[in-house]
């Protein structure tokens, strides 16, 4: 039966880049009455909703904070929405090694990319029935351990793990999960993964794809039920090497890109 709540889709990391992406192409399919955009920067969510035919909320949140976890929690409390999409594209890297990336970056960094990503999961899943679908934005990052980019690709590697299992056990409730895993992507994280000590320990980032193409392959894979939408040749041969390659030579191979 047809639930008569709001349908409500979640998008984390909206005002920028993937996330706000995913706004653009959620809104042309007509998945949500009302887009919920979850970032920081209020300004940038409200430009980004007055491009969109549905609906939206900016909801103004750190998901570094858990009071600000906390109010989206409440929110869905008091709302009761049907949750039917929810993407978790907030996150950030740094490029640098250990010693050049501050202690207050590499917290933040799991903090978002991995807690941050859970609890709005764990918020979300609640409200959500047969048929509502979660895409977590991982990274091919994740496939292989990444020096000059070490906590980065744990993190997403996490949320790799992390998505697949959760993905299991949504068996059977009709809730589809996927992990998007892209290379390089034309957006804002560039500009914050250079502004660390270590910034131009990573050259240049070859083979950048636009936004719009790896978010409609992203929505395409999720559509198909896919537990990873790689999103690029590159990234599926990445995925491949992650496999098959033993980590010291994917290692090695990746610190003589990065010097490109
Ligand atoms: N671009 C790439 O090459 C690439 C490749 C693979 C994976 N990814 C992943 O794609 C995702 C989206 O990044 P992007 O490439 O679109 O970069 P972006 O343009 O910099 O967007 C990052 C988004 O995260 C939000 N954000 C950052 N810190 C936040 C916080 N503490 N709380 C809430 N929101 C926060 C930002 O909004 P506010 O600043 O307004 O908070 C922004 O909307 C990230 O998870 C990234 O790791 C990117």
């Amino acid at each position: 039966m047809e639930s008569s709540r709001k349908r409500v889709a979640l998008i984390t990391g909206a005002s920028s880049g993937i996330g706000r992406e995913f706004a653009r192409q959620l809104d042309r399919q007509q998945v949500a009455d009302e887009l919920w955009l979850i970032a920081r920067k209020e300004e940038a969510l409200t430009a980004v909703g007055a491009e969109l035919d549905t609906p939206s909320r900016p909801v103004v949140a750190d998901l570094t904070s858990p009071d600000d976890i906390a109010k989206i929690r409440t929110l869905l409390a008091e709302e009761q929405p049907h949750v039917t999409f929810l993407v978790n594209a907030a996150g950030f890297g740094k490029f640098g090694d250990w010693q050049t990336i501050s202690d207050a970056a590499v917290d933040a960094m799991i903090d978002l990319n991995c807690r941050g990503l859970v609890d709005t999961t764990r918020a979300a899943l609640p409200h959500m029935e047969r048929g509502s679908r979660i895409i977590q934005v991982a990274s091919a990052a994740a496939f292989a351990p990444l020096p000059h980019m070490n906590v980065y690709a744990a993190s997403k590697a996490f949320v790799l793990r992390y998505t697949r299992a959760l993905r299991w056990e949504l068996h059977g409730t009709g809730i589809t999960a996927t992990a998007l895993c892209p290379t390089w992507v034309k957006t804002g994280f560039e500009k914050v993964a250079r502004a660390s000590g270590g910034g131009h320990d990573v050259g240049h980032l070859l083979g950048e794809q636009d936004a719009a193409t790896v978010v409609r392959r992203a929505l395409g894979a999720n559509r198909l039920h896919l537990a990873v939408a790689c999103a690029s040749p590159q990234s599926a041969a990445l995925r491949l090497v992650g496999k098959v390659v033993p980590d010291c030579v994917t290692m090695a191979g990746w610190d003589l890109l990065r010097r490109l």
